[in-house]
């Protein structure tokens, strides 16, 4: 299965009522990768999840395929391969372990296996101590980990995790991207994730997309798509404490488009890669004492920061217009 397509959409549009929240959104998700659909809130992160579960309908598109399968159409023949968590409510005068045996039964399985699997899930997230307390008696964070060990109960092949790490506190939201990768790279599972957490979603997401006026305005690795919408090519200059870095003189090197000054240090932007060996040995050899001279490639946070404003000036000129 792995090198196809696990979800496949193209031109998908859904609207509420006269609002449109998808105007026609394409990806292409690889089995086993790690997507992450980034967006503003109310961009239609949600809805897309919603779509291709077959929770909701669209109002039309080219194509929606999960798993090989038409969606909503053929939803029934994968659904026990999908596991998905959004914001739903969880049987709150049901304890964890029975929330998640009660949804393992629904997925079919023996009641033994979920109890083993559910046990684990509970002990991998922490809570294998309060197993047998009442959802209701749990924090926000708590219900949160026990919705994520439910999306996963019956082993899916594909899972949906919408703002997974919202709630979670900063060593919960690691160990949970952590077994994310783990489960996508050494048991071929994929995993379709919404979030916030860019610096998260960079170091574990093998493809992003970005989702803006109802489409995804771009898609590929992180890399690729920082890359993409940072193209300056740029080296960070740190001068040792005390030393003051001569920014003039730093301008006038050959390959150099533009200095500025970032937190003591400065940031040169330089016309092409191959220009950065000659400029390092020459800045190496000015004056000032140096901590580090190293290129600085763009962040998805950087690039999703740059998206985002480009479009809202693109939106004024649309309405001025
Ligand atoms: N059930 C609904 N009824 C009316 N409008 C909705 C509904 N669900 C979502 N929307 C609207 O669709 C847009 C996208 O929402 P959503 O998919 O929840 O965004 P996100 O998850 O990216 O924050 C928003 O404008 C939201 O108000
Ligand atoms: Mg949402």
């Amino acid at each position: 299965m792995n090198g196809e397509a696990a979800i496949e959409v193209v031109g998908l549009a859904r609207s509420f009522g006269e609002t449109p929240a998808l105007t026609s959104v394409d990806l292409v998700l690889e089995s086993g990768g790690v997507f992450g659909l980034l967006g503003p809130n109310g961009a239609g992160k949600t809805t897309t999840v919603r779509v291709l579960t077959g929770v909701l309908r669209p109002d039309s598109a080219q194509t929606v395929r999960v798993l090989g399968y038409d969606v909503p159409g053929d939803i029934e023949h994968i659904r026990p391969s999908v596991g998905v968590q959004t914001d739903t409510a969880l049987y709150e005068r049901l304890t964890a372990l029975d929330n998640l045996t009660f949804f393992g039964a629904l997925y079919g399985m023996p009641k033994a296996d979920a109890l083993r699997r559910a046990g684990e899930l509970l002990t991998r997230f922490g809570l294998a101590d309060r197993a047998a307390e009442k959802v209701g008696t749990y924090s926000k964070g708590m219900r949160q980990k026990v919705l994520i060990a439910r999306a996963l109960i019956a082993n899916p092949d594909l899972v949906f995790l919408d703002e997974p790490t919202a709630g979670l506190d900063p060593e919960a939201a690691h160990e949970l991207m952590t077994y994310v990768r783990d489960l996508s790279r050494e048991r071929g599972k994929t995993f379709f994730i919404t979030s916030h957490r860019l610096e998260e979603m960079e170091s574990v997401c093998t493809k992003v997309g970005v989702l803006a006026d109802g489409r995804v305005v771009a898609q590929g690795s992180p890399t690729q798509v920082a890359r993409e919408i940072v193209p300056e090519i740029r080296v960070r200059v740190a001068p040792a404490p005390g030393a003051q870095l001569d920014l003039e003189a730093l301008g006038a090197l050959a390959g150099v488009v533009r200095v500025r000054q970032d937190d003591g240090s400065a940031i040169i932007e330089v016309l092409a890669r191959d220009a950065i060996p000659t400029l390092v040995r020459q800045i190496a050899a000015m004056p000032a004492d140096l901590l580090a001279v190293a290129e600085e490639p763009p962040t998805l946070e950087e690039a999703y920061l740059r998206l985002m404003s480009t479009n809202e000036k693109h939106a004024e000129e649309v309405d001025a217009a």
